[in-house]
């Protein structure tokens, strides 16, 4: 979900509905925007299921008024629909209230102080907004003390932005474990989930911590803690750049992603070279990661996968036992730990809920962490002890594919400059391999047209699919199938090639794709009858090799690398065949259905 408030000097409506569209790309199902005019009077309320595109004519034909909010929704309480949609307005329209996050006793709060409402929603933000108004009404508070009140008896995730009908000269704003920022411009300031939602009027952000209130004019930001101290605090530049965010010529974000994976690596080489041209990463971090007897890697999703490329990355350079956990499971089912453990969080947005409640638990056990990620000043960069950053660029596509593979880069230049530090000596050097990866990715992306038949010829009118390989390969194999899944809605699954016949082969039917990732020498083989037992079975096969490989009539065969690096480039023709058979079915290539960018919900 999306938060975009704005008070200033100018038109509201423009900004907010800019905003929205900036948000997009994190994954809605609604959207809504809130306009109050200069004297309270008059208040403009607009919802839509669906794309922002249906906000846009009745919120361009509304008043023009100098300030206002505005929310896209993915549901988390109640069925995407116009009546959950936010904002959502207390019982006699005095305030009205976007949120994200999740209130955990909201039924409580309904309980012991809202028997006589007449609620319109299923959702936890209209508890909170009408509780507000009853703290106005039944204690006389004015609408900042009574959302003071309110915050002291909410309990869960939020990041919220109020207006109170009374003070149309003010927005309130709050956070707890949801991203917040406000965004600061000669005479107007903004309240934002991301900085991307007001990157057009402004580079200048603030932060804001959990348990913290914010009240904002035109021209003045005041921020309060819990006990009601000023806070004051600098602005820093987001380094975000408008350009950066368009799609181009490209039909969608998501190609255009994966044809920057050659320039990301490459820009990965460069930042983390010193003067000498050597890589080079922050002594402490290479210092605390030395002394760690087992490194930790935290994930959701696609970054969980990479991952498991970093593993083997760490374990086979560094000789450091690794394991890789998926945050939501961690949080709550904490292995027993090493006794001196060093975390890496991998996140692209760094917001997802699920790693960051790890990392709070991390920093209460009082050890090292490192997030890798693609925001800088994001709040798991911020929490960690130390940050790296991918140097990507924006990912926009829900589905990720730069920042996948600009996370492996990363670790893989960590894991060769703490091997340096090790004294361990490498037979290869790391860079003229990462360049070499980068040569290789460019052939992939240029041959489009090829991969584009390939996914016609196997992916249409199927309902399910297989990647299978061993080792590296296998976790490739694991991102290809939720690259297909997630934006053609083929149900795919990724296995480990030789387990496949444990169980699930019974799957296999005639015409059920099974793509196998072949890059190890030491598992081709194996692989190869693998993909011959499913072949015997009805499967249309496909194998993704490399030169260098022993090889039979292989449809996708990738330009040599060496082999630890091998995911960055197998797992390119994955992503396109994952493009071309959601574009094939005439889906939304960029916004798959039921789908968030960054999941802020734990
Ligand atoms: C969401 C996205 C996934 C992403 C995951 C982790 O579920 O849809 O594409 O891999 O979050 O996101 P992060 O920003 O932490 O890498």
């Amino acid at each position: 979900c999306g938060i975009v408030g704005y008070i200033g000097n100018n038109s509201a409506k423009e900004v907010l509905l800019n905003g929205l569209e900036r948000l997009e790309y994190r994954g809605y199902d609604s959207a809504g925007i809130y306009l109050l005019n200069q004297d309270g009077q008059f208040g403009q309320l607009y919802k839509e299921q669906g794309r922002i595109a249906a906000l846009n004519d009745k919120v361009n034909a509304a008043e023009t008024t100098n300030m206002g909010i505005g929310h896209t929704r993915w549901a988390t309480h109640g069925v995407p629909s116009v009546s959950n949609a936010h904002p959502h307005q207390s019982a006699s329209g005095r305030f009205t209230l976007v949120h994200n996050g999740v209130i955990e006793n909201y039924q409580e709060l309904k309980a012991d102080y809202l028997a006589d409402v007449d609620l319109q929603s299923e959702t936890d933000t209209e508890v909170v907004v009408n509780v507000i108004e009853h703290f106005a009404q039944t204690e006389n508070l004015d609408g900042k003390e009574a959302f003071k009140k309110a915050l002291a008896v909410v309990e869960g995730s939020y990041a919220f932005a109020l207006i109170d009908n009374q003070t149309p000269d003010r927005l309130y704003a709050a956070k707890n474990k949801s991203p917040l920022l406000i965004g600061h411009g000669e005479d107007f300031n903004t309240i934002v989930s991301d900085a991307m939602a007001s990157i057009d009027i402004t580079n200048q952000y603030i932060e804001i911590h959990d348990g913290e209130m914010v009240t904002l004019t035109n021209d003045e930001v005041v921020i309060e803690n819990r006990d009601g101290q000023e806070i004051s605090r600098d602005p820093y530049t987001a380094a975000l750049d408008a350009n950066d965010l368009g799609k181009g010529t490209y039909p969608y974000y998501m190609l255009k992603e994966i044809d920057e994976q050659p320039a990301a690596i490459r820009r990965i080489i460069q930042e983390y070279q010193d003067d000498q041209g050597q890589l080079t990463i922050d002594s402490e971090i290479i210092a605390a990661m030395q002394a760690s007897d087992r490194i930790y890697i935290i994930g959701a999703g696609t970054s969980m996968h990479a991952g498991l490329v970093g593993q083997a990355l760490f374990e086979q350079l560094n000789g450091i036992p690794v394991e890789v956990h998926v945050a939501s499971e961690f949080a709550y089912n904490m292995p027993l730990l090493t006794e001196k453990p060093f975390f890496i969080f991998l996140s692209q947005s760094g917001e997802t809920a699920d790693s960051r409640q790890v990392l709070v638990q991390v920093n209460e056990l009082g050890y090292d962490s490192l997030t890798i990620t693609n925001v800088k000043g994001s709040t798991l960069s911020r929490e960690a002890s130390y940050t790296l950053l991918l140097h990507v660029g924006p990912e926009i596509a829900v589905a990720s594919t730069k920042a996948y593979t600009g996370q492996i880069a990363v670790m893989a230049v960590l894991a060769d400059v703490l091997a340096n530090a090790q004294g361990r000596k490498l037979d290869f050097d790391m860079e003229t391999e990462l360049s070499l990866v980068a040569n290789a990715m460019e052939t992939v992306v240029d041959d489009k047209d090829h991969l584009h038949e390939i996914a016609t010829q196997i992916f249409t009118d199927v309902r399910n699919a297989f990647y299978i390989g061993r080792g590296l390969d296998y976790y490739v194999s694991c991102e290809a199938a939720l690259k297909l899944k997630e934006i053609s809605y083929i149900q795919t699954e990724g296995f480990a090639g030789g387990e496949l016949k444990h169980g699930t082969i019974s799957l296999i039917e005639d015409g059920t794709p099974v793509l196998a990732v072949i890059s190890q020498k030491d598992t081709a083989a194996h692989t190869r009858g693998n993909l011959e037992e499913t072949r015997a079975r009805g499967a249309n096969t496909v194998v993704i090799t490399m030169e260098g490989m022993e090889r039979q009539d292989d449809q996708i065969v990738i330009p040599a690398v060496h082999s630890l690096l091998a995911p960055l480039v197998t797992v390119v023709p994955t992503q396109l065949l994952a493009y071309y058979a959601s574009l094939d079915r005439d889906l939304d290539v960029d916004k798959p259905r039921n789908l968030a960018k960054a999941v802020t919900v734990e």
